[in-house]
């Protein structure tokens, strides 16, 4: 999918209110469709230290289009996919993708076998089109709020 305006590096701390900023763009704008406003709500509720921390302790990569943040993944050691956001205006073309490919390659790397993530109900169409499969539908409660997601796994 080349795309030369396109870059995937990894995460520097500066990067913190861009990638706070998308995902929660990507939850008011994008998941809004398939949530209802208590659960959105909730889930782009934002504590900036706990997001500082988390950033700061497992490899994340940011995708930069024209000079600016526009998405964003990460990989835990155990294979978890915590994070993919995509900002709305940019969605659809590829960014997404891009970023996996960049999560998959160092999980590889890391010896890895197989990636798992919760995914929204948004976003499980696209981890269905990369080769993602249903674990399980699971409710989660966050904030006072239940929200229906769905755990995925890809063997590597
Ligand atoms: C889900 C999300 C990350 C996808 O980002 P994106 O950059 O638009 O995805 P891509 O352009 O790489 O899409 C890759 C493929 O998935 C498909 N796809 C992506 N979103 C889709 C959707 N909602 N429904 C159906 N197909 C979808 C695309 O058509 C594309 O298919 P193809 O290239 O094989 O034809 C983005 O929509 C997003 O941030 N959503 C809101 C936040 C969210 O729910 N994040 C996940 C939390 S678990």
């Amino acid at each position: 999918m080349p795309n030369p305006d396109l870059s995937v590096r990894r995460y520097r701390e500066a990067d913190l209110d861009a990638v706070i900023a998308v995902f929660q763009r990507a939850v008011r704008e994008t998941a809004a469709r398939d949530y209802d406003p208590v659960q959105i709500a909730a889930w782009s509720t934002v504590d900036r230290t706990r997001w500082r921390e988390r950033r700061g302790s497992r490899p994340t990569w940011v995708a930069v289009r024209h000079g600016m943040v526009v998405g964003f993944s990460d990989l835990e050691p155990d294979g978890h996919l915590d994070m993919m956001f995509v900002d709305p205006g940019h969605q659809g073309a590829g960014i997404a993708s891009r970023l996996l490919a960049t999560v998959e390659s160092a999980a590889r790397e890391g010896g890895l076998l197989h990636l798992f993530t919760e995914a929204s109900r948004t976003a499980r169409p696209f981890f269905e089109r990369r080769g993602f499969q249903l674990v399980a539908e699971q409710q989660v409660e966050l904030r006072g709020a239940t929200l229906t997601n769905f755990r995925m796994r890809k063997l590597l």
